[in-house]
């Protein structure tokens, strides 16, 4: 067997060791990122000199993968499973470009860089910023808001940046800082970075090209972007020029989404600007629809109640199930997650969810901004230890039913353990009307319709 198995191979061996079913719809999806897998992972074929004089051939462009499907169906699931298993140490690092780069440019000779492993050097394998610029930090303390991204943030995932530890397979080169890169994100935080980066480069001529180029510099090879959702103008304006630049460069989307592209922003002001976004996955990814009839989201959660009481020892061991059962992982105990530059400690987050302490989300300076955040960027929020509230803690008490208000608005799935029943939580007077609203809707988040609707993050 390969020292990193396709897609595929990890999914069987999942299924083997009974983490998750085989479910043969997912299986186009998993031979898509198969696909990925090799070709991203093949030396691309020597060019006799005609080829080298010609410069990069579009025929080597890698198609990427737009992913699309109703919630639950494995979609996040299958991209994680293709972007953990990528390998850095092979990972081909040359796109083609939109015409050759002189040769005797800061890259030095372009022939050399259309070889296999041997692509232009650049700088000490440095990570970048939003804005294009090096930033040699490591992987874990880059942005500012990286704590809220679950699991995967990093460019190059995994790989120390400023001194990559050499990872030593038999047989195998040590990374090469000339390899690619790969990075997996979320959409939303994708496109509050580029907005981020442009005004960094305000008063450019180009800004866009400049930061995507930036990106190619520091070797960025695959894009793999969670949940492709288009609402807002500002990001509908410059998708189109943004994806241009990308596919130019070579870097190869992998992306997932709850709609098709031809539905993508689809009641949208100015949608006639988004159109060449579109046409441009569409041109430049494979687009495929994972036609799934298991919700396997409402399935775990359906599984068992998603509301515990009262509060006891068993309370605790009971979220973790929970957690565990509804796909959370240990990667990210106690992490904590960053909003607007405040952290919140957590029990722990991964891809969609977040477990809270009571305490934590309603006991101190939080808002509705860092509700809001919450509810955008998790479909599955755990709260442990809600108390029942009497007059004494009608601070945290308001802010609970804040946060049950955000959560609520936009249908995330709350899994709790509380001291008391919904109507029984709130003792205290002056909130009791507010709290009315609070206990009728936890008692709907607890049903199955909701549960089953489509999270608006
Ligand atoms: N074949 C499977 N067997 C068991 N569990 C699965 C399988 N595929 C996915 N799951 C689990 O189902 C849950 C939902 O999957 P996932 O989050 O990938 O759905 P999604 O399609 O990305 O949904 P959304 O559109 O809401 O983001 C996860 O906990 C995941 O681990
Ligand atoms: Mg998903």
């Amino acid at each position: 067997m390969s020292a990193w198995p396709l897609p595929s191979q990890r999914y069987a061996d999942g299924v083997a060791r009974g983490d998750w079913q085989d479910d043969p719809a997912q299986h186009p999806a998993l031979a898509e990122l198969d696909r990925l897998h090799r070709a991203l992972t093949t030396p691309p074929p020597r060019r006799g000199m005609l080829g080298r004089l010609l410069g990069a051939d579009p025929a080597e462009a890698i198609p990427g993968l737009y992913l699309w499907g109703g919630v639950g169906r494995g979609k996040t699931f299958m991209i994680d499973l293709f972007h953990d298993g990528l390998p850095l140490e092979v990972l081909r690092a040359e796109g083609p470009t939109e015409a050759p780069l002189p040769s005797h440019g800061r890259g030095g000779d372009r022939s050399q860089g259309e070889r296999w492993g041997e692509g232009e050097p650049t700088a000490e394998p440095a990570l970048i910023r939003p804005s294009g610029t090096f930033h040699p930090e490591g992987a874990q303390s880059r942005h500012a808001g990286e704590g809220t991204e679950p699991r995967h943030t990093g460019w190059g995932e995994g790989e120390p940046a400023a001194k990559p530890a050499p990872i030593r397979r038999p047989g195998i080169a040590p990374p090469d800082p000339k390899l690619g890169r790969k990075r997996r994100t979320h959409f939303h935080r994708f496109m509050r970075e580029v907005h981020e980066a442009l005004r960094a480069h305000a008063g450019e001529r180009d800004p866009l090209a400049a930061i995507v180029r930036g990106w190619r510099e520091a070797r960025l090879r695959v894009l793999v972007l969670d949940e492709f959702f288009v609402s807002d103008i500002g990001d509908a304006m410059l998708l189109a020029r943004l994806l241009e630049r990308m596919f130019a460069e070579g870097i190869v989307l992998v992306t997932t989404s709850n709609a098709a592209p031809q539905d993508l922003y689809r009641d949208g002001l100015q949608r006639a600007r988004f159109l060449p976004a579109i046409a441009l996955i569409e041109r430049h990814c494979h687009v495929l629809y994972l036609e799934s009839d298991t919700d396997y989201r409402l399935r775990a959660l359906t599984r068992s109640p998603v509301y515990r009481s009262p509060l006891d020892a068993q309370s605790d061991p009971w979220l973790d199930t929970r957690w565990h059962e509804l796909g959370g992982d240990d990667a990210h105990r106690d992490a904590g997650i960053e909003v607007d530059g405040r952290r919140i400690p957590v029990r722990a987050r991964c891809t969609g969810m977040v477990w809270f302490d009571f305490d934590a989300l309603c006991e101190g300076p939080r808002g509705a901004s860092d509700y809001i955040h919450i509810a955008t960027e998790f479909h599955t929020v755990l709260v442990g230890g809600v108390p029942v509230m009497d007059g004494h803690r009608d601070d945290a008490a308001r802010r609970f039913v804040t946060l049950i208000d955000e959560l609520y608005d936009r249908s995330v799935n709350l899994v709790c353990t509380a001291d008391a029943e919904p109507p029984l939580l709130y003792a205290g007077e002056r909130l009791a009307g507010a709290f009315e609203r609070t206990a009728s809707r936890l008692i709907e988040m607890r049903s199955a319709e909701y549960l089953l609707r489509e999270h608006r993050g």
